[in-house]
């Protein structure tokens, strides 16, 4: 049985959503790659979204029986919205994921998780055989951290812990992400705080040494994945 109409029918992306035209581009790429049948893993932010909103339109004209997992709240409810069926890595593993990023360095390794949705995004690109980021000319740069902090994920009782920890890896300046639209710091969709953090250097090492301090649950560094970056 279906809702009456409610607000799940009028929500939008929310905030103007920048480089539209380009992300535009590489979403309806994304879409035409979509088969019959398969399982996608959906990545969180303005670029996952309009590729989302492009599947959506071939679900409707094609008649297309596909699944999404998606990496959190706000692409679950555009899921809803749109009438893609959602499921989930306890019984399915994504046929291949789609994503965005902040930025992407030569050597493809990327800072994700403004939206703070990068822990469940790290465990879709990980269970995935193959994900394409899909990114507009403003996220390539020649070395990681230029314009972005990097996101991290803590348990909030290891907040202090992990901010002196974090101090001996060389960090420049580590903020405390606040809420807007809430008093006080932003709680992420696993009950967490964010840390963002600034580097003068990003070495390679730089991820595993972030998650090897306790109270971290995830960062938003990867480096090493199995990706392709699509550009428009
Ligand atoms: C969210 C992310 C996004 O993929 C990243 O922030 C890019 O967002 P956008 O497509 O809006 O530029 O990592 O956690």
């Amino acid at each position: 049985m279906k809702w009456e109409e409610g607000l799940i029918d009028s929500l939008g992306w929310g905030k103007d959503i920048t480089r539209r035209e380009e992300k535009e581009k590489v979403a309806a790429t994304i879409a035409g790659m979509v088969k019959d049948g398969e399982i996608l893993g959906v990545g969180s932010g303005s670029t996952a979204y309009l590729a989302l909103l492009k599947i959506a339109e071939r679900v409707k004209e094609e008649g297309l029986c596909i699944q999404a997992i998606p990496t959190s709240l706000e692409i679950t409810m555009a899921c809803a919205r749109l009438g893609i069926p959602v499921t989930g890595l306890e019984g399915h593993r994504p046929d291949w994921t789609f994503d965005g990023a902040d930025e992407i360095d030569p050597y493809l390794s990327l800072i994700k998780g403004r939206g703070g949705a990068m822990f469940k995004e790290k465990l879709l690109i990980s269970s995935s055989p193959k994900t394409f980021i899909i990114a507009d000319s403003s996220k390539m740069v020649s070395r990681l951290g230029m314009n972005f902090p990097v996101p991290i994920e803590i348990f909030p009782q290891a907040f202090t812990y992990v901010e002196q920890a974090l101090k001996k890896l060389s960090s420049r300046e580590i903020n405390l992400r606040m809420a807007e639209g809430k008093d006080g710091p932003i709680i992420t969709e696993n009950g967490n705080l964010i840390l963002d953090v600034w580097f003068d250097s990003i070495p390679d090492t730089m991820e595993r040494d972030i998650k090897q301090i306790t109270g971290v649950i995830e960062s938003g560094l990867f480096m090493g994945y199995k990706i392709e970056i699509l550009n428009p």
